[in-house]
């Protein structure tokens, strides 16, 4: 069974916590979430919406005739479903790959329940091996790569992408991140960082794993 089968399986799983109470539910980024995207268009007429965390995620929801609300219109979200790079048994992850991190962070801080849905392979001991995306404010790139080394790690600039808030990102390699809670806080705390891809403050709730045995559930 290839990964993209296994984030598919993962993604249909997820399905079970959209609640037939027609509310606005969080919708994340990435090759894993457009799978779930194309199941909640079976679904669509059980939800009002959905606080996209991106440009690439509102396409697709709106080809599927999925409206999307903002975020300051809707209050608090019952369920943001999301992907990850990695994660660790606790549910603290690595995200950002896709570059979406800093509005991923906000809806799940927004959300009263996330649920986190990989292939199997993302599931880690230590976090650290997919290197560490951060968002930074592009005047601060090389400053808060210097302050990233002092740290240990080895910066390298995601040259040419721009993300959705007209920021860079930094991947951060060689990290083995063994405190989660502490290095976010750390990290967040270099002036010049937007937001760090560790989501341990707020982790997930639930992780849904494709494996070619089924879908593996982590509380
Ligand atoms: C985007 C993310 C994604 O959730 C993460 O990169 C996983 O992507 P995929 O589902 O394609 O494996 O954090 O910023």
């Amino acid at each position: 069974m290839t990964a993209d089968e296994m984030k598919k399986k993962a993604a249909e799983a997820a399905l079970e916590f959209v609640e037939n109470d027609g509310g606005v539910i969080g919708v994340g980024t990435g090759s894993t979430v457009n799978h779930f995207i194309d199941f909640l268009a079976g679904v669509k007429h059980k939800i009002e919406g959905a606080v996209s965390s991106s440009e690439n995620s509102t396409q697709r929801l709106k080809a599927h005739g999925i409206p999307v609300f903002d975020l300051n219109a809707t209050g608090e979200l019952s369920l943001y479903v999301d992907g990850a790079d990695e994660s660790n048994r606790q549910l603290h992850l690595i995200k950002g790959g896709g570059g979406a991190l800093t509005r991923e962070k906000i809806i799940a801080a927004a959300s009263k329940q996330f649920v986190c849905i990989a292939d199997d392979s993302k599931l880690v001991d230590v976090l650290g091996k997919f290197p560490l995306p951060v968002e930074v404010i592009p005047m601060a790139r090389s400053f808060v790569a210097r302050e990233l080394v002092k740290m240990g790690g080895t910066p390298v600039w995601r040259e040419g992408f721009i993300t959705d808030n007209g920021n860079w990102i930094l991947d951060v390699h060689n990290l083995q991140i063994m405190e989660p809670v502490k290095t976010e806080q750390q990290i967040n705390n270099i002036v010049g960082v937007v937001t760090v891809g560790i989501f341990a403050m707020r982790p997930a709730d639930i992780l849904l794993l494709g494996s070619p045995q089924g879908v593996k559930r982590v509380e």
